[in-house]
Formats: C-alpha cells, sequence, structure tokens
C-alpha cells in the first residue's frame, strides 16, 4: 500500500522542536479533516507522533525506515541524486546502479536498500548489517577522464561521509587509507567503488547499530552514529546530507577538476605526517608520509634513504599501513567491515 507523506506538514512538526502544534496552525487554512488524514499518514508509514486532545500533535521521532519522499523533497542537488530508489531488499545496491549504467541518463542515481543479502566489502569481504540499521547506498556516475583517476571517487567518497559524520556527530572523523572512515580509530563506514560501463561508489555507513548489533571481534575497531551521539538518528536526514555533500564535492570536481579535492581529502587523512609502511609491486617502503596528492600520490621521506623524499602513484600503493611511530614498522589491526 501506498503512503503519501505530506513532507510540509512534517517540517512544520519537526521544526515545532518537539512542542505540540495546534492542528489548525499545522493546516494552515486546510479542513481539520484532511490535516488528520495526513497526519494518520505519517504515522502509519512510521513516523512517531504524539496527539493530546487541546494542545494539537508533537513530533516524537523519524520513521524506522528510509522515506524517499523526506529524501527527495528539495533536495537541490544538480547530479547525485537526481533519481533515488529505495529498495527493502537487494542483493547487492551496487549491483542495481552498475545495471543502471547503460543509460546516461542515470548519472547521479542513488540506490539505496534497507538491507543486502550479498553486500560486499573490498577485497572479496563481505559487508554485513542488520536490517534498517545502515545507509546501504550506492551512486552511479559518468565521470570524466580526470576524475576517474585512480583513488578520485574513493577519496570523494570518503570525504563526503566523513564531513557528514564529522558535522553530525561534532567529532573528527577521519580517512584510513584508502577507503575506511574512522573516528578515533574506529571504522564508522567504508567505500566501495566500482567500475563498468559507468562507475558506482558504494558506500556502507554504520547508523543505527547498537554495540550488540556487531560482532564481539569488532567491539574494539567499529562504531556508529548511535553509539557516538547516544540516539537513534533520522537516516533519511543522513542520506540528503550525503547525497549534497557528494555532489557538492562531484560538482566541484568537474567544474575545478580533480585537485578540487585535495585539501579536504589531505586534511582528513588518518597518516599524514605518520610513519607508514607502503607496499608497492616493486617492494615495501618504510617513511613519513609527508604528502598526499590525488594526482601525484604519496610522498614518502624514506627512513632507508635518509629521509630523502619519494614519490609513489595511488595506482602503486597495494597497502599502506602505520608504523608504531619509532618503533619501526608494525601491522595495523586488521578492519573487517560489520
Ligand atoms: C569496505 O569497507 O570494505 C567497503 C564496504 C562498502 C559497503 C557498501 S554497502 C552499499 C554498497 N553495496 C555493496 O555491496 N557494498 C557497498
Amino acid at each position: 500500500m501506498t503512503v503519501v507523506v505530506n513532507i510540509p506538514l512534517l517540517h512544520r512538526l519537526r521544526d515545532a522542536q518537539g512542542a505540540f502544534v495546534s492542528i489548525a496552525e499545522l493546516g494552515d487554512g486546510e479542513a481539520f479533516d484532511s490535516v488528520q488524514t495526513d497526519l494518520d499518514e505519517l504515522e502509519r508509514f512510521g513516523f512517531v507522533l504524539e496527539s493530546h486532545p487541546y494542545r494539537g500533535v508533537a513530533y516524537r521521532g523519524p520513521a524506522a525506515r528510509l522515506c524517499p519522499d523526506q529524501i527527495e523533497h528539495e533536495l537541490g542537488t544538480r547530479r547525485v541524486g537526481r533519481r533515488i530508489a529505495v529498495w527493502n531488499r537487494v542483493i547487492s545496491t551496487n549491483d542495481l546502479a552498475a545495471n543502471a549504467a547503460a543509460s546516461k541518463a542515470n548519472e547521479g542515481l542513488v540506490i539505496l536498500a534497507e538491507e543486502q543479502t550479498a553486500g560486499r566489502g573490498r577485497r572479496g569481504r563481505q559487508w554485513v548489517a542488520p536490517t534498517g540499521s545502515s545507509l546501504l547506498m550506492s551512486v552511479l556516475l559518468f565521470p570524466s577522464e580526470s576524475l576517474a583517476e585512480a583513488g578520485w571517487l574513493t577519496a570523494l567518497g570518503a570525504v563526503a561521509v566523513a564531513e557528514v559524520v564529522a558535522a553530525w556527530t561534532g567529532l573528527d572523523a577521519r580517512i584510513k587509507w584508502p577507503n575506511d572512515v574512522r573516528i578515533a580509530g574506529r571504522k564508522i563506514a567504508g567505500i566501495l567503488v566500482e567500475r563498468g560501463e559507468g562507475a558506482v561508489i558504494g558506500i556502507g555507513l554504520n547508523a543505527n547499530l547498537s554495540q550488540a548489533d556487531f560482532p564481539t571481534e569488532l567491539h574494539e575497531t567499529a562504531t556508529s552514529l548511535r553509539i557516538l551521539m547516544g540516539e537513534t538518528v533520522d537516516r533519511s536526514e543522513l542520506v540528503r546530507a550525503l547525497i549534497r555533500r557528494l555532489d557538492a564535492w562531484y560538482d566541484r570536481g568537474w567544474s575545478l577538476g580533480p585537485d578540487a579535492l585535495n585539501p579536504a581529502w589531505r586534511d582528513r587523512s588518518e597518516h599524514l605526517g605518520q610513519m607508514v609502511e607502503v607496499a608497492t609491486p616493486s617492494g615495501s617502503h618504510v617513511g613519513r608520509l609527508v604528502d598526499l596528492d590525488l594526482r601525484r600520490g604519496l610522498t614518502l621521506a624514506e627512513s632507508d634513504q635518509d629521509g630523502r623524499a619519494r614519490q609513489f602513484s595511488i595506482r602503486d600503493v597495494l597497502t599502506l599501513t602505520p608504523c608504531n611511530d619509532g618503533a619501526g614498522p608494525g601491522p595495523n589491526a586488521p578492519i573487517v567491515a560489520p
């Protein structure tokens, strides 16, 4: 059954920040019955409202499921989110986005799902999340040649996610090479870029998982917005924020070129200035990471070369592992997606 969600009405309720609003005020000239019908529909969709016989209605919380109307309403983006599809259960949102790549008219298509039956992470790992707990999202793009260069789309996804996570939590969200977003060393999101006819940026962001939702072995290394903020978050608003950041950076990339993303990517890096071990096809190198640049690559002041700087192109970097500073190389604990 389709539920029609009256978004301006929802906004009026939310803007009251928990206070009761009378039906007359909510209706703005509309007949009482029609306002009441719209309120019923909001509740039927899952928004949590409290009604009082004299005082009116108060907003008490978001719907547990993603609300397409709420996501799309006055989104105002140029490319990302021009079309949005929300699914209950899919194999992988990346697959659905890739299936739409036959037509360039689908540039910016966003696929969201409440559940994935075979979500993918990097390096052949699985990406598992309890139904309705996360953002499972894929964006189909047709980037220019320079924006399709190695690493740019992953950096785009990581920067956008890190910015949204930082804005929502007030905490310092950092990018762990190449595709993890972490808060104080705990993974909150991962990015998986896959290429075919177009390019798909897949994003898994731990939104409303509780500590108990993570397998025990991830308790020390993973986190979620709910854990950090101490409350359930409105995932539809979270999607809106993320689509807007993705669109803003993608648009800057088109108009200013790939370098436009460099400062934000560099600033959010967990590793800049640290001792790291970089594995390349020609061997491993240890040194201080003195620069990161999406075009020039990584600049390492190599320990066994008296600190002389050496550059590695992004596509040559197989792994980048932080060392225990001063104590030589030491592998970082592997982070497995929840
Ligand atoms: C990683 O950290 O290994 C990347 C995880 C990416 C997971 C997301 S969830 C939405 C999209 N669909 C998938 O199958 N994978 C990505």
